[in-house]
């Protein structure tokens, strides 16, 4: 494709579109645009001359309550459209979907299984075009029990489950402010499986630890597995992640002693393999999944993959340079000074917070940003007990990580990042998923999904935590319930070397109290009473807010509303059920909105329950803050049956014969009643076509600035300039804009 670069707007230019309030402007800019360099100016005070009739922060709409229903619960005044579901055909000219019928040439063209990471990204790059765009999905497991009648690992079947993994590009659409849908006939259409041709680039390609029979290179790789979050760069390319890949290997037991297998071994220490055999067995089908023939595949797995969606002949990379771990996400930034900051968890108990820091700036032509990700510093988080916190670098050569230790290489530290975070001293954390930076304050947003056995520390105040109204004894309680900490970095520049770091968030029922194990040093930020109320919504009146529990995803709006969603919320909240109040039912999982910042900091809002036996991923924003999209992945599979309240839940998994969900369900299967329900990307929107957050009717927020609420004045006048230029699309430092088609 010939992606046309143009010139960016003016800077100027660019706070007037996106803000409208040149006047605005004159609290931060002297006349003629000079920078007051010495004010300390906070965005409040320019708020303050907008005549907004709701306070700044406020979220707009009624939080829906807990639900344990099978349906999609929203606030009245919203609805969701179903954009594209499990099957649906996706490359123009690609079969209808037959469950009964499936393979994998079939699959290959058609939505993916299990949707996950969601990116929306405007017809032009850069532009705020919210009405039509590519639609990015990441696919990022495959259920056999939900996807076939009987899965015995046919070679149809493993061909299906590859196809079925992955990413999809999907050209969508919105007539003015009704539904959304995508364009079935679209040239961008694009399937992304775990068989398509991929690079690998980087400090780590071509390394011979990487070499195999069928790559002698070690450079080229048959596709990416286990793609969960993600991110976008500021020059229009999607970020996904590999997350849970040591699955897919199977007889990990029976490596080879030699020098292919040697190596692969000694990695085991950090990314353990299924010894005997994967629960897919793919490896009987195909070789390359079996440790003891392909050792070496393994490594060549767990890695952040580029790619771009604007181009669908373009081939896809494996980005090395941001380590090999089970990475959750790939949050992108960028630093004061314009070079691209990239925050990653790795989703495993006692792991770790990673962030990428590039060595060159971005460009405005988005040509010369194609090997930006392929030099610069992973560094790790270390959260010290008094609410400081330091990015230690993973560079050899700098002490530990020096020809003396376990390590040899710049190679080795990155193949086994896991390791060398632990030598230098990082803090073991809740288990990592997502992070997100808020485009306003530029603050780090880092949510931990839930303890279950790991390390207490500062960061981490709470041990496994007591469910709440799960039966004692359950064999799903103890998982924890999950927390958020907020980084802010020095000087508010993305690539600082230390930090700031407090609780924003301790979840849980509101004002719910026991006895949890919590450290004995917890943050100066934290309530000193964590012991008797063992959550916290950022400070806020817990009498006002929504539960929530076991937080996984992060999205932002433009005004720096975040919003959470969450998996395995039944395991962890329970209440009556409203139907039969003698009986518990679990919580569907949710999606719930906070202000970060103001007055309104930390009141939580239930947006969506969702249905049963699904999590909600993948939580997205079109720029104009009208359509939210997400994920409903793995609908009517975990369910929980409560039977009395006396009585611990037993887990049920939902199969193809019984799911349980009918919500978006194939049509009947032969010989039953009932569909098979499909993992589906939706989008959330007033029917009154107006934002998310603040979508009161009328309320006369047509500029953009009255959401911009900083309550903590920002050292600088430069830093709230670098703030305001950190959104997403556009904002992203420096404003490139590429036209597509
Ligand atoms: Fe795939 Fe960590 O969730
Ligand atoms: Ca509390
Ligand atoms: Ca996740
Ligand atoms: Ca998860």
């Amino acid at each position: 494709m010939s992606a046309e670069i143009h010139d960016t707007a003016s800077f100027d230019e660019v706070l007037e579109q996106r803000f409208g309030r040149r006047t605005a402007l004159k609290a931060v800019l002297g006349v003629g645009g000079a920078v007051v360099a010495t004010a300390t100016v906070g965005v409040d005070a320019v708020v303050a001359q907008d005549n907004n009739p709701y306070a700044p922060g406020e979220l707009t709409y009624d939080a829906v309550p807990q639900s344990g229903t099978d349906s999609i619960v929203l606030p009245a005044g919203f609805t969701h459209d179903v954009v594209i579901s499990w099957g649906d055909p996706v490359v123009p000219g690609a079969p209808a979907f037959d469950i009964q019928n499936q393979t994998g040439v079939a699959q290959e063209q058609q939505c993916g299984f299990n949707h996950d990471y969601l990116a929306f990204l405007p017809k032009k790059w850069g532009s705020d075009n919210s009405k039509s765009g590519l639609l990015w999905i990441n696919h990022e497991y495959t259920d056999s029990t939900m996807m076939f009648e009987n899965y015995t690992s046919s070679k149809g079947q493993v061909d299906v489950e590859l196809a079925a993994h992955g990413g999809t590009v999907v050209e969508v659409v919105r007539d003015d402010d009704g539904p959304w849908t995508y364009v079935p006939t679209s040239r961008y259409n694009r399937r992304i499986t775990a068989n398509t041709p991929m690079t690998l680039t980087g400090p780590v390609a071509g390394d011979s630890r990487l070499q195999t029979t069928a790559d002698p290179t070690g450079r080229e790789v048959l596709g990416m597995l286990n793609n969960c979050g993600g991110g976008l760069t500021p020059w229009g390319t999607i970020l996904t992640c590999e997350e849970n890949f040591d699955q897919y290997f199977g007889r990990g037991a029976s490596i080879p002693a030699d020098d292919r297998g040697a190596y692969v071994k000694k990695t085991l220490a950090s990314v353990a393999a299924t010894t005997g055999a994967s629960s897919r067995r793919w490896e009987n089908v195909y070789p390359r999944f079996d440790l003891s023939l392909n050792p070496r595949e393994y490594l060549r797995f767990g890695w952040v993959v580029e790619v771009d969606p604007y181009d669908p002949t373009s081939k896809p990379k494996k980005r090395t340079a941001l380590g090999r771990f089970k990475h959750e996400a790939a949050a992108g930034t960028t630093s004061t000074g314009g070079k691209f900051v990239s925050y990653s968890g790795d989703d495993q108990v006692n792991q770790f917070i990673y962030k990428f820091v590039t060595s060159a700036t971005i460009s405005r032509k988005k040509g010369a940003n194609a090997d930006l990700l392929d030099s610069g510093t992973l560094y790790v988080a270390r959260f010290d007990a008094d609410g400081t916190g330091a990015w230690l670098p993973l560079t050899f050569g700098t002490a530990p990580l020096v020809a003396s230790s376990a390590f040899t290489d710049q190679a080795d530290v990155l193949i086994r990042a896991r390791e060398a975070a632990q030598l230098l001293g990082a803090t073991p954390m809740s288990r990592p998923e997502d992070i997100e930076v808020n485009p306003v304050t530029k603050k780090v947003y880092a949510v931990m999904t839930g303890n279950s056995g790991g390390s207490v520390n500062a960061a981490n105040p709470r041990a496994n935590s007591t469910s709440v109204g799960v039966p004692a004894g359950s064999s799903i309680a103890g998982q924890g319930l999950g927390h958020v900490v907020e980084i802010t970095e020095a000087n508010g520049d993305n690539a600082s070397l230390t930090f700031a770091w407090e609780i924003f968030l301790l979840c849980g029922q509101p004002n719910q109290t026991g006895s949890v194990a919590v450290d004995s040093s917890p943050a100066a930020t934290l309530s000193t009473t964590v012991a008797d109320n063992i959550t916290y919504w950022a400070g806020y009146d817990e009498s006002e807010v929504s539960p929530v529990a076991r937080v996984d995803n992060v999205s932002f709006d433009s005004r720096g509303n975040v919003f959470f969603s969450t998996d395995g919320q039944p395991s962890a909240l329970a209440g009556p059920d409203p139907a039969a109040p003698t009986k518990l039912v679990g919580w569907n999982d949710c999606l719930i909105g906070f202000p970060t910042e103001g007055a309104e900091r930390g009141h939580g809002k239930t947006l969506m329950t969702a249905v049963d036996g699904c999590e909600v991923t993948g939580p997205f924003f079109t720029p104009d803050d009208k359509t939210l999209f997400v994920s409903i992945q793995h609908p009517g599979v975990d369910q929980f049956v409560w039977t009395s309240p006396a009585k611990a839940p037993a887990a049920q998994i939902g199969t193809f014969a019984a799911p349980g969900s009918t919500w978006n369900t194939t049509p009947a299967i032969a010989g039953t009643t009932t569909g098979v329900p499909r993992p589906a990307a939706l989008a959330i929107r007033r029917l009154n076509g107006k934002e998310i957050a603040y979508g009161k009717p009328d309320h006369g927020l047509e500029s953009e600035s009255e959401g911009l609420s900083l309550s903590n004045p920002v050292a600088g006048s430069l830093a709230v300039l670098g703030g305001l230029l950190a959104f997403r699309y556009r904002r992203m430092q420096p404003a490139s804009e590429i036209e597509v088609g």
